[in-house]
């Protein structure tokens, strides 16, 4: 049914960056979501109102349907209500400047005006028009607003030749953030917050090009430090090697967060000092990494001859990063582990909870299909020190995410 749907709406402003948005609608229409967009007068000059309409399976409005009623009422009253998350991007220096001052002078604006969900901001444009005073105080004062959900642009070559801020954001940091707002509905509930994530795989080198890791891509982390942003918490994420991939992703979305930090690790030993390091400031601590158990016990800072790899190698332990910050911690702090289990998650995930000294773990199963190591998706039994359980069924990796940020948050605050 039409109306079970999550419901988006888009508002596309005059830019270049106008054709990522197609990719933002096209996603979002072909995962199941109804999109309705507004294209501006302006923004037709870049993309028809056609390839909105084909991609978001809905008719696309513009200008001149302003005064035209939608459903027997106006179309911009109609339009915002229906809207659960309203998307502005590229958001143009000029839309900027009316939101700014609350003006209303096409269907875009007015709909803002007419509409009480949360609005996600996403600003282009060339890096002297973004760094003029009179633009920055517009982005500001919008952001002083809570109903304003921003997405700063990024740095880079743009279209114009320039190299420098702002680029829109990527199509998949929208998405993910929009993900975000259907599903809090915009709520800051961790505004203030100081959140510290590990995430990826270690590795340990035997050699400058050989190491011990495992499949770990970071995307789980790098979920719940998205899922942590847009919650208005403030985030430190220390990533390992093995996350290479989500780690592009996470320096991307470094457009997004002057809340977002992310400090880069290879293996265990690093990633220990990294965590220790900035514990003391930090009220969650979330290890989501797969840090490795054991390292090689020599290594060879230059490249092993194939011959001079010994048939058996001499390992030694890993230090154990979340017991020692299980010692280290204080009582208002709370820590939680992953425990990625094969076969029984539930026991194992438990044991390590004590033994480690967490006040919630999350087990997820490795054997299953669609969810665990690299995977978009996951599931997981969510387990806390006073013995609560809540099951996860398999969903993406990000609602997993609020998921667990919900659990901690009910459990203690
Ligand atoms: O590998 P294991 O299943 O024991 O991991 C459980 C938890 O312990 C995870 O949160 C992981 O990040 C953490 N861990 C760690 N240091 C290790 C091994 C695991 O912090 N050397």
């Amino acid at each position: 049914m039409a109306d079970e749907k999550r419901r988006v709406l888009v508002g596309v402003g005059g830019g270049i960056a106008a054709y990522k948005v197609c990719e933002v609608v096209s996603t979002l229409a072909k995962s199941g979501i109804a999109v309705r967009v507004m294209v501006t007068e302006a923004a037709q000059q870049f993309v028809t109102p056609l390839t909105f309409a084909t991609l978001s399976r809905d008719r696309a409005y513009t200008n001149q349907d302003f005064w035209q009623p939608e459903h027997g009422r106006p179309l911009h009253i109609d339009l915002g209500e229906w809207a659960e998350v309203f998307l502005m991007a590229p958001l143009t220096a000029n839309t900027l400047a009316k939101l700014a001052w609350g003006a209303a002078d096409n269907l875009l604006t007015n709909t803002v005006l007419a509409s009480t969900c949360p609005i996600l901001l996403a600003p282009a444009m060339n890096t002297d028009m973004w760094e003029q005073r009179v633009v920055q105080r517009n982005w500001q004062q919008v952001q002083s607003d809570p109903r304003y959900h921003s997405i700063n642009p990024g740095e880079g070559l743009l279209a114009c030749d320039r190299v420098g801020q702002g680029r829109m954001a990527e199509p998949a940091e929208i998405l993910a953030h929009l993900h975000s707002l259907l599903y809090t509905g915009g709520r800051q509930d961790l505004a203030g917050k100081r959140l510290l994530i590990s995430a990826g795989g270690t590795r340990e080198h035997l050699d400058p090009v050989r190491f011990i890791g495992n499949p770990a891509t970071g995307k789980m982390g790098l979920a719940l430090a998205q899922a942590a942003v847009h919650r208005g918490a403030i985030v430190t994420l220390v990533q390992a090697a093995g996350g290479s991939i989500a780690g592009g992703e996470a320096r991307s979305a470094s457009s997004t967060p002057s809340n977002l930090h992310t400090i880069s690790v290879v293996d265990a030993e690093a990633m220990r000092q990294a965590m220790v390091k900035h514990l003391p400031s930090h009220d969650w601590v979330v290890m989501a990494a797969a840090v490795g158990d054991v390292k090689p016990a020599h290594y060879s800072p230059e490249k092993l001859p194939k011959q001079a790899i010994p048939a058996s190698l001499p390992l030694e332990p890993v230090p154990d990063i979340v017991a020692e910050l299980g010692q280290l911690k204080h009582p208002h702090q709370r820590l939680i582990g992953f425990a990625a289990q094969t076969g029984e998650i539930v026991a194992p995930a438990w044991e390590k909870l004590q033994r480690k000294g967490l006040d919630a773990i999350v087990a997820n199963p490795i054997d299953q299909p669609d969810s665990g190591f690299g995977s978009d998706q996951n599931q997981a039994v969510l387990l806390n020190a006073q013995g609560q359980r809540q099951d996860v069924p398999r969903c993406s990796k990000l609602e997993l995410a609020h998921q667990i940020l919900d659990f901690v948050q009910s459990n203690f605050g």
